[in-house]
């Protein structure tokens, strides 16, 4: 890992250089995450980017985008990496269920270790979110799984002819098949040079749905009580932990729900989430990166917002004792280093801010506007399927003059 006080101190004899900001500074103390010294707290969140063409695997336009990155995040985690052969609402996710994508990953690990990162990988199923008519999804001969037979309203799967929204799944019989697939995906993530993995448990994913009540109507041990619809989440975090060892396991989760359909009314929703989080925080994982709300993932339904709206450090920080807590959602620069000066946070996941800024740690540290524009029409890949074209306004997003 390389040391802060190298760049600069070779920077105190480069003429007209940029000043570091002093509002951004608690931003910039290095933070010990288990054996990992993670050398600033502007972290790079799980970003959809829909580029691993022509399907699943990482390719060489990949590496170059985390390579980018790497060269002043603190911690990296890759955009949601399918731990089986599901479809996606978006094409072109990589996975991690075959040899392939995991020699395509070890190029990436490779490119960021290079640049003194450190890179988790975001385990992610889809459950109920996948489409049975989605390519991969297909491939697999198996229906789109969940923990009960209840469709999410709304979805969009933009690639399948007509654009079809959600489908009703089939209820898993056995969750521990599911289980041992994220296992599986550890594995694969080891071998592929991974520091650790991030366990997708928000959004309204598959770990989601088996915690929200308005998913899970299951009627065994998997379902009901608190501690059985905390229980999936839970179990896939001791394999991954069984793979990875605790202190390199972390987990996202987002509370305040909306997104993929999900939410429960206030209390149950505390109540949920506080019990898992205690019980997350008894495994000894590393970091548990909790959402807060974001308007931009509560679309209505008739007419209403689906989000149980709290404030997550509020309600949750007490609870995180020995785990790093990480928050993320929309964060300034300054907000970010306000809620570490106050000991409230360890550091700070941004998302949108990485997809068009190659260097927004850097950017941060020396006070510079996060001024590039967005692409939308490019965020999420375009022209599926040719690897030139994927690399508009994936890694030609120009980094700052310092
Ligand atoms: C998306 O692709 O829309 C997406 C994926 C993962 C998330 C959120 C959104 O956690």
């Amino acid at each position: 890992m390389l040391s802060r006080s190298v760049p600069t101190i070779a920077l105190t004899f480069t003429r007209n250089m940029s000043s570091k900001s002093t509002i951004t500074a608690p931003l910039f103390d290095p933070l010990q995450l288990g054996p990992l010294t993670l050398r600033n707290r502007v972290l790079m969140a799980a970003l959809t980017r829909s580029r691993s063409v022509p399907t699943s695997v990482p390719n060489d336009v990949n590496v170059e985008y985390y390579r980018q990155r790497a060269q002043s995040a603190g911690l990296i985690v890759t955009e949601g990496t399918l731990v089986a052969q599901q479809g996606t609402e978006w094409p072109h996710a990589p996975g991690l269920w075959n040899k392939e994508q995991v020699a395509g990953w070890k190029k990436v690990t490779d490119a960021v270790h290079k640049e003194g990162a450190p890179i988790f990988a975001q385990l992610w199923h889809l459950g109920r979110a996948s489409h049975p008519d989605a390519p991969e999804q297909k491939a697999t001969g198996q229906p789109v799984y969940a923990p009960s037979a209840i469709a999410a309203r709304g979805g969009k799967f933009r690639f399948i002819p007509g654009e079809p929204g959600y489908v009703t799944p089939t209820e898993i019989d056995d969750p521990t098949k599911l289980i041992d697939l994220f296992e599986q995906g550890a594995i694969n993530a080891k071998q592929a040079g991974f520091d650790g993995v991030e366990l997708h448990g928000a959004n309204g994913y598959l770990v989601h749905q088996f915690l929200d009540s308005t998913s899970n109507k299951r009627t065994d041990s998997w379902g009901g009580s608190v501690a059985n619809r905390s229980r999936f989440g839970l179990q896939v975090l001791e394999r991954l932990i069984s793979v990875f060892g605790k202190d390199r396991v972390g987990i996202k989760i987002s509370p305040c729900g909306g997104y993929n359909d999900m939410g429960m009314p206030l209390k149950e929703t505390t109540e949920t989430f506080s019990y898992f989080i205690s019980e997350i925080e008894k495994l000894g994982v590393a970091y548990i990166n909790i959402s807060r709300y974001v308007p931009a993932m509560d679309p209505e339904f008739d007419g209403k917002k689906r989000s149980t709206q709290h404030d997550v450090i509020e309600t949750y920080a007490h609870l995180v004792k020995n785990a790093k807590l990480f928050v993320g959602g929309g964060y300034t620069g300054e907000e970010a280093a306000a809620a570490v000066k106050d000991g409230k946070v360890d550091g700070v996941f941004f998302g949108m801010a990485w997809l068009t800024h190659p260097d927004v740690a850097k950017r941060f540290e020396y006070g510079k506007a996060l001024d590039n524009k967005p692409d939308f029409m490019t965020l999420y890949g375009k022209n599926y399927g040719m690897l030139e074209e994927q690399k508009k306004g994936y890694v030609d997003y120009p980094a700052a003059q310092y």
